[in-house]
């Protein structure tokens, strides 16, 4: 259904091969607007009786399947499931053998009702004390009816320890999330950074809500089951539905999606902190409060305090809402949060802020604009060694299709953006350096259109890479 001649797919490589170049060196100052847009299907749902949204066969099944960081450090995971005929049992029975599940671990059952739509029985299981960098096998629910998965434990708080996130953000249910998922199951992601907007489900009507934010979660068992995928949310997780007596917000988010907030003294589900191999995560609200004195300001200030670059060199913060982006769609919805916390990102010199929201791909130069106050100052961003990269990667194919519309003239600080759909991966590889990709969803090949070798912010300024050597 998509052939393309093998003249276009030449001039495509070309076109790949003179991008890669251009973006290599991170100091590179060109900004650069790739012309490529691709966009292989229309942005509608994948219909519900699909096979990729497949109910699992057998009574009271488990399903939704997912997997998140359970504690601080990366000893812990939490196991999360769907069952639809009864509650129980909630337990995960693991082991490090296919077959031997020695040990298990016994979770807790919520259920929940949105609309006139009744949720099915939500398992969230905490299974801790865990190894590092070893593979485990669970196995959850009954008889005839039990799946069994796998997971990876990372390695220990290492600063030279290697590994490789994936990024995903607005990921949805089209054909487009399908490319994209399947995409990044062929990387060498260990774990996913995912940038918020799930499942889209709120742009449906009434019970359908409730029913798409589970067909989504059978969706991303394919991956999430078999390795944890650290949650943003976005303005899709709100739900803020006065017209249906729904306004707790986050109300579908938060019963279906643990996140290991009390590990890092978070007060909140929606943010909180994490360590794993030689980074440490910084997950922020977009859509909770933030100024000043409030709770999610006041953590993120501990929080910075906490974060040893000597034990996790990397500094990564995720939020929903880009602070730089120009892209003109939602341009500067992220000032107010750029506001109340760039400085912080400078003064720590945190390695990448990812967002998602935009769909489409940037990278940003290192630039800041902290010395603009409302009475004093330039307006405008500056080139800034400490400040850290921005990389939006809201290009996961959900039905509100891509915004391709960028800014023009590209403003300085922008390095690269392309409005096509993908995802990218950050292949961490010691204290020094990481290799970062972003992924073009190309047909049916995983096609690199924009690569950087990125030099470590902490060790950058104290020379740590060149102490070793002498
Ligand atoms: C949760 O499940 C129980 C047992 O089936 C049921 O009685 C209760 O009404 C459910 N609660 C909600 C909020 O749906
Ligand atoms: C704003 O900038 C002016 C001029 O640089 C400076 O005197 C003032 O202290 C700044 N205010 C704040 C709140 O940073
Ligand atoms: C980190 O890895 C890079 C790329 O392999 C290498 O050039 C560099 O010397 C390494 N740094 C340290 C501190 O091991
Ligand atoms: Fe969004």
């Amino acid at each position: 259904m998509f052939k393309r001649t093998s003249a276009r797919n030449w001039s495509f490589q070309f076109l790949l091969i003179c991008l890669v170049l251009l973006s290599c060196a991170e100091d590179s100052k060109a900004g650069l607007t790739s012309t490529f847009i691709r966009q292989l299907w229309p942005s509608t749902d994948i219909p519900l009786d699909n096979e990729v949204f497949a109910v699992p066969t057998g009574h009271n099944a488990p399903q939704q399947v997912h997997i998140t960081q359970g504690d601080y450090d990366g000893k812990a995971v939490i196991v999360s499931w769907v069952t639809t005929e009864i509650p129980g049992p909630s337990k995960v029975q693991y082991g490090k053998s296919e077959h031997q599940y020695q040990w298990s671990a016994e979770g807790t059952i919520t259920n929940y009702t949105f609309y006139q739509y009744k949720s099915g029985y939500i398992h969230h299981c905490l299974v801790d004390g865990l190894e590092y960098d070893t593979k485990y096998y669970y196995k959850i629910g009954m008889g005839d009816s039990a799946r069994k998965f796998w997971f990876h434990t990372p390695p220990k708080i290492d600063p030279d320890a290697a590994h490789t996130f994936g990024i995903i953000g607005d990921l949805g249910q089209t054909y487009n999330s399908l490319s994209t998922l399947e995409h990044y199951m062929q990387s060498k992601g260990q774990a996913v950074l995912f940038l918020g907007d799930l499942s889209y489900a709120d742009r449906y009507t009434e019970n359908d809500i409730g029913i798409r934010w589970d067909s989504w979660g059978r969706f991303a068992e394919r991956s999430a089951a078999y390795q944890p995928w650290i949650w943003t949310v976005g303005n899709h997780e709100i739900d803020y539905m006065p017209e249906l007596g729904e306004v707790g917000p986050f109300k579908n988010f938060i019963h279906r999606y643990a996140t290991p907030f009390l590990a890092s003294k978070s007060s909140d589900p929606v943010w909180y902190a994490i360590r794993r191999a030689s980074a440490h995560i910084i997950v922020l609200s977009s859509y909770s409060p933030f100024v000043t004195y409030t709770p999610q300001w006041r953590w993120l200030r501990e929080e910075l305090t906490k974060v040893d670059r000597e034990k996790t060199p990397w500094l990564i913060v995720l939020m929903h809402v880009p602070l730089y982006n120009s892209n003109e769609a939602h341009f500067m919805e992220g000032e107010s949060m750029r506001v109340a916390f760039e400085s912080w990102f400078v003064q720590y010199k945190v390695d990448f802020i990812l967002s998602g929201h935009v769909h489409a791909y940037e990278r940003s130069h290192r630039i800041s604009n902290i010395h603009y106050n409302v009475s004093a100052g330039d307006a405008y961003p500056v080139p800034d060694k400490s400040a850290p990269v921005y990389l939006t990667v809201g290009d996961g194919g959900n039905q509100e299709g891509l915004a391709s519309t960028f800014m023009d003239p590209q403003p300085e600080y922008s390095a690269f953006r392309e409005a096509s759909y993908g995802h990218s991966t950050l292949e961490i590889m010691n204290r020094t350096h990481a290799l970062y990709h972003w992924h073009r969803n190309d047909d049916n090949n995983k096609v690199t259109a924009d690569s950087v070798m990125f030099l470590n912010q902490y060790s950058a300024t104290n020379c740590i890479g060149e102490k070793k050597k002498t």
